[in-house]
């Protein structure tokens, strides 16, 4: 991705946070120079990797199969003294062309996606088989805001604002802001979640995506603080 595209993308994000009345902490605002100036104050931000993670999933098309996504809290998955032991995120998705998270699961992190907003979150499941690939025909069971629901394999469910669904391991998912209904905020709350080792896609995609510097960095990325 060109940093111009993720500035862009920041930009867009903190716009409809703010009409929403959703502040991130305060390091999510800080220039590079209050970076360099709190340095060593952010050893477990950078060891948990806390912030922003703007990626297209090694697509090359970000307005559609792509994300925001902004970690509030997290612990390590290594070393329970390290940061919390659990973690929340907030994913910003545009609608103009249903940008979407492709189908992948986790094999140790539970998590709850939630609806905080702006749009309508559309969720595709899948169960997985015996080697943990995804299954074409089993049903899926899952929690939604506490009550057990079964759909069949390849269902997509839309999930209205203040609405959730838990996603346990193994059941595969992919999840994307309906066209037309506005830009969607999704709030992730789960367990400890490390996105270097518990991302398993169906197709071919990069977690983070490499960046071509066409611009200076408006905010970091938590691929960035090796950098910094
Ligand atoms: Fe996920």
């Amino acid at each position: 991705m060109k940093r111009s595209e993720i500035n862009e993308a920041i930009k867009i994000s903190k716009d409809l946070l703010e009409r929403n009345n959703f502040r991130l902490p305060a390091f999510a605002y800080w220039t590079i120079n209050e970076w360099e100036q709190n340095k060593d104050k952010i050893a477990t931000i950078v060891r948990v990797m806390q912030g922003w993670d703007i990626t297209d999933f090694g697509s090359g098309r970000f307005k559609e199969v792509g994300a925001v996504l902004f970690t509030i809290r997290n612990g390590d998955i290594k070393n329970n003294g390290i940061g919390t032991p659990y973690a929340e995120k907030i994913i910003i998705l545009q609608h103009e062309k249903g940008q979407k998270i492709p189908m992948h699961c986790h094999r140790i992190k539970t998590e709850d996606i939630i609806n905080r907003g702006g749009g309508v979150m559309c969720i595709q499941l899948f169960g997985s088989n015996q080697e943990g690939k995804l299954d074409n025909y089993v049903n899926v069971e899952v929690f939604m805001d506490g009550i057990k629901y079964c759909f069949k394999a390849g269902e997509t469910i839309d999930i209205q604002p203040g609405c959730s669904i838990t996603l346990s391991t193994y059941i595969y998912h992919a999840f994307w802001a309906k066209k037309g209904a506005g830009d969607l905020i999704v709030g992730e709350v789960s367990s400890i979640n490390d996105d270097k080792t518990d991302n398993f896609f169906v197709e071919q995609a990069r977690r983070f995506s490499s960046i071509e510097e066409d611009e200076a960095i408006l905010h970091p990325l938590v691929n960035d603080y090796d950098k910094l």
